[in-house]
């Protein structure tokens, strides 16, 4: 029977916006997460257009992966992994985007990284796009939604796999690109937020311009893959879904048509134009029944699709939910980005988020059903309360728990036939949440003292979890235990 293949890449995940800190420093620019501030569990981060004074802005220090990333490879090192997935910053080589030659000094700051990675042997994973848009952008061409957007994406691209062509091979072109089709990716994913002070989560749903502005990174991420492939055959481009796995809530046609609707609109889309290079036919309903006019996709746009489609799948995966037809039924829970009808089968997190270590089985049999491409789970954890005990451990046994499921599913998936070929965990080293702004919310092999209010002289410390993973990998993942 199938295993993990002997060369998996067993690793972590992270994103600049979320790790890195150093916003400012060595020419710099300020991206959108820059301008966000902390929020809670009960509470929403806010986007502000001007800097408050007094307010905590938690990306711009972040858990310091600049000033810690030898400390940090070494961790990883140390687990044995074999790849490290992680953003550019874009602000951090064109500090507003519109530049016309890049910030020499923040590309020296990612040949040390690549270097430092090289050194232990561990390949890096790099995704072009993590919720970084230059803020500059937003202010100007109100984000993706600009058509200009694109030839600034383009140069950052062409930048970038000239400088690491050598240093790095596997490329993610946009994170979660889908998060464009909910109306809380208009700020994180498309920047189409210009002007605009207040929570995140309540920023008006405009799916003409959302739609539009996905249209944009559709295109751009086709135009660099192509150009890639052109120029740098030894690169691998993928894409990056995230997964919000729907089920019906019940043997209801009703319901079976709804979670089937909401699964193409929320995974398959975006999916389909990556792998396949042109918009599947279910979408054409969809944008005449929500008035969307797709003029804004020109001529040559087709083509451009079709030519530039991905090596290799990549998506996240943390929970699912339902779908139902019946306004009866009104339990709803949260979820990343989007949440759903609750199910009854499941438990959730502290954060809401319903586990599902089968549904990763699941999905993994459906995309793989559908595109036949080699995949890597590039996200996937528990978002939990850690507590640091007075003699500096972290006993985090839920955390094992999750990722002990869900990797024992990863593995009946490769034996159902599924081409797995990696792993990265989400913020294998804790990072600042994407949804929540908040350091209490962790997922981290690595504790890093960092709070909510900003205080922490930012040390690293190993948990529970971190030996456990580094027997995991050591033992292809057989040793669960
Ligand atoms: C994904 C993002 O949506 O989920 C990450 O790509 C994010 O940036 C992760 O951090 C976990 O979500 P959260 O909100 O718990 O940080």
């Amino acid at each position: 029977m199938k295993t993990f293949r002997e060369d998996f890449y067993w690793g972590g995940a992270t994103a600049a916006n979320q790790y890195e800190g150093a916003w400012d420093l060595d020419g710099k620019g300020a991206s959108i997460s820059d301008h966000c501030t902390n929020g809670s569990h009960t509470c929403p981060k806010r986007l502000t257009v001007d800097f408050e004074e007094g307010t905590l802005y938690p990306s711009r220090e972040a858990t310091d992966f600049y000033h810690h990333y030898k400390e940090d490879i070494a961790l990883a090192a140390e687990m044995g992994f074999k790849i490290f997935r992680m953003s550019i910053n874009w602000t951090r080589i064109f500090p507003t985007g519109m530049e016309e030659s890049p910030n020499e000094l923040g590309l020296q700051f990612y040949d040390n990284v690549f270097d430092e990675l090289n050194k232990y042997g561990i390949e890096p994973l790099v995704t072009i796009s993590h919720y970084e848009i230059p803020y500059g952008l937003v202010e100007t061409y109100n984000g993706w939604y600009g058509r200009e957007c694109l030839d600034h994406y383009v140069r950052y691209c062409e930048t970038i796999f000239e400088r690491y062509k050598d240093k790095v091979k596997f490329w993610l072109t946009f994170n979660e690109i889908n998060a464009g089709t909910m109306p809380m990716g208009a700020v994180l994913s498309l920047g189409c937020v210009k002007g605009y002070t207040g929570p995140v989560n309540q920023v008006p749903d405009e799916k003409q311009v959302r739609y539009q502005a996905l249209h944009h990174q559709f295109v751009a991420s086709a135009k660099v893959i192509k150009l890639a492939h052109e120029k740098y055959p030894q690169f691998k481009m993928g894409n990056m879904t995230l997964f919000a796995t729907k089920y019906p809530n019940t043997c209801n046609p009703d319901d079976i048509l709804k979670a089937q609707r909401a699964n193409r609109r929320m995974n398959w889309f975006v999916s389909d134009v990556h792998v396949r290079g042109y918009y599947p036919s279910y979408m054409d309903r969809f944008f005449e029944e929500n008035n969307i006019d797709t003029s804004y996709i020109l001529d040559g746009d087709a083509e451009i699709l079709k030519e530039g489609t991905i090596d290799f799948f990549t998506f996240s995966y943390y929970m699912s939910t339902c779908e139902s037809a019946d306004p009866e039924v009104s339990k709803k829970v949260k979820g990343n980005l989007v949440g759903g009808i609750a199910n009854p089968y499941l438990k959730a997190s502290d954060w809401g988020w319903q586990i599902d270590p089968k549904g990763l089985r699941y999905t993994l049999n459906e995309i793989y059903d559908r595109y036949q491409l080699p995949m890597m789970v590039v996200e996937n954890g528990l978002g939990a309360y850690d507590k640091l005990e007075e003699d500096g451990t972290i006993h985090d046994s839920y955390r094992i728990d999750y990722l002990r499921q869900h990797i024992a599913q990863m593995e009946e998936a490769v034996k159902d036939g599924v081409d797995l070929i990696g792993y990265t965990p989400w913020g294998w080293i804790d990072v600042v949440s994407a949804s929540t702004g908040e350091m209490a919310k962790r997922y981290g092999f690595v504790y890093v003292n960092k709070y909510d209010d900003g205080t922490g002289d930012l040390g690293r410390r190993k948990k529970d979890s971190f030996y456990w993973y580094k027997k995991v990998i050591e033992s292809n993942g057989k040793d669960l235990d």
